[in-house]
């Protein structure tokens, strides 16, 4: 049976990764994106990887009007909500913009499923609904956030969980990513922020690639192996296949699920450093500089229970991650633009 999935917030970073395991798993996708944090071409390059085609809206998911104009014309079986802003530093300086955006992006999208009787929802949260910081992180774990964009997540979480409660129809799986890296095999498409990135693995890149001088990292005095921090990187493309696994698990069930999508692994900053190195065969200097406000740690995922409930877990290693992130770079010197 050919499935068709909204996939808000396509054209980006996850989404567009997640298109292709779409597209190759047998699905059509459909697009709404307004571009905001991504450019069309990602999408062009999605349909060169995969021969299909990618129909986009640029529109903003938030403005119900359009988008029910969206549900109006395909048949959804379901939907995949990425579409969001991401950046926890803006969101403290900009709260209102990331409430307004990622609540009525979420609310406006509830609504026109109830409308047009599609029934199954995957949504991109975050490990930053964690309060608890103690690792390995499970799901039951106390939730609370330290920004806006944290809260945006989990507030999305709670109006999801009550509308699925009300509509017993509902399906809903809640992806709690740890820290997605990495890019397509194919280098066609990759992490592309629009200027200097906020994200280690992003800055490590334009480092290794020769538009940034050194990474600063950020203190060496944590109570971890080396002092850096630790995080659970994750290999976009296996979080992609991680959708794919939640949507099995989401056509067969209703409720509400949340899952962490994470490998269970911790890498401290200069174990990334030193691996990207040896990925790529490239000079990556850094300084060690004072601590970042609110980082913690360590922070690594718990992910027994999309092994056991999803069959899915996490395959590439923190290598592949660095190889394929620095074979998108040495293809994309300027992400997207040139093309
Ligand atoms: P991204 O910015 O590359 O992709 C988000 C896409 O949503 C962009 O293409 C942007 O243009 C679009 N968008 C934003 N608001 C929109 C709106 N109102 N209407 C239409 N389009 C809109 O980010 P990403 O890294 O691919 O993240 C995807 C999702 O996963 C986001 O919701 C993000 O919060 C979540 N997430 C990301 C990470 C991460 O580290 N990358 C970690 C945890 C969760
Ligand atoms: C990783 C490690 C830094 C940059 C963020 C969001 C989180 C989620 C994923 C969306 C930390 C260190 C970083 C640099 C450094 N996003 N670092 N120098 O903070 O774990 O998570 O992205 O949901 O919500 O908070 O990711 O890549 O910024 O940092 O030393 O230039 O690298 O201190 O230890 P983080 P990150």
């Amino acid at each position: 049976m050919n499935r068709t999935i909204l996939v808000t917030g396509g054209a980006g970073y996850i989404g567009s990764h997640t298109c292709v395991a779409l597209l190759e798993a047998g699905y059509s996708v459909v697009v709404a994106d307004d571009l905001r944090n991504s450019k069309e071409e990602s999408l062009k390059r999605v349909e060169k990887i995969t021969g299909k085609p990618v129909p986009l809206y640029p529109i903003d998911v938030s403005d119900e009007i359009a988008l029910d104009r969206v549900f109006g014309q395909h048949h959804f079986d379901a939907v995949i909500h990425f579409a969001g802003l991401k950046a926890v530093g803006e969101s403290v300086a900009e709260p209102l913009l990331y409430y307004r955006n990622n609540l009525n992006a979420t609310i406006s999208l509830l609504s026109c499923m109830l409308r047009h009787h599609v029934n199954v929802l995957v949504f991109s949260s975050s490990a930053t609904v964690y309060r608890d910081i103690t690792s390995p992180i499970s799901e039951e774990q106390e939730k609370g956030c330290t920004n806006p964009y944290g809260w945006t997540k989990l507030m999305s979480e709670q109006i999801i969980t009550d509308t699925v409660k009300t509509n017993p129809n509902l399906s809903a799986i809640l992806l709690r990513y740890f820290n997605p890296i990495g890019a397509h095999d194919s280098g066609l498409i990759g992490e592309d922020p629009n200027g200097i990135p906020n994200n280690l693995l992003p800055y490590i890149t334009k480092v290794a690639g020769g538009k940034l001088d050194k990474v600063h990292v950020f203190g060496n005095d944590y109570d971890t192996k080396d002092g850096t921090g630790v995080r659970d990187y994750i290999h976009v493309v296996d979080l992609a296949n991680g959708h794919l696994a939640a949507l099995d698990y989401a056509f067969s069930h209703t409720g509400t699920e949340a899952f962490n999508l994470g490998t269970g692994n911790g890498y401290s900053v200069l174990e990334v450093i030193d691996a990207y190195r040896k990925a790529s065969g490239a000079e990556v200097p850094y300084v060690i500089d004072p601590r970042r406000p609110g980082d913690v740690a360590q922070n690594f995922a718990n992910p027994k229970r999309a092994h056991d409930l999803l069959h899915w877990e996490a395959k590439r290693d923190i290598m592949n991650m660095c190889a394929t992130s620095y074979h998108w770079q040495q293809l994309n010197p300027n992400g997207y633009e040139e093309s």
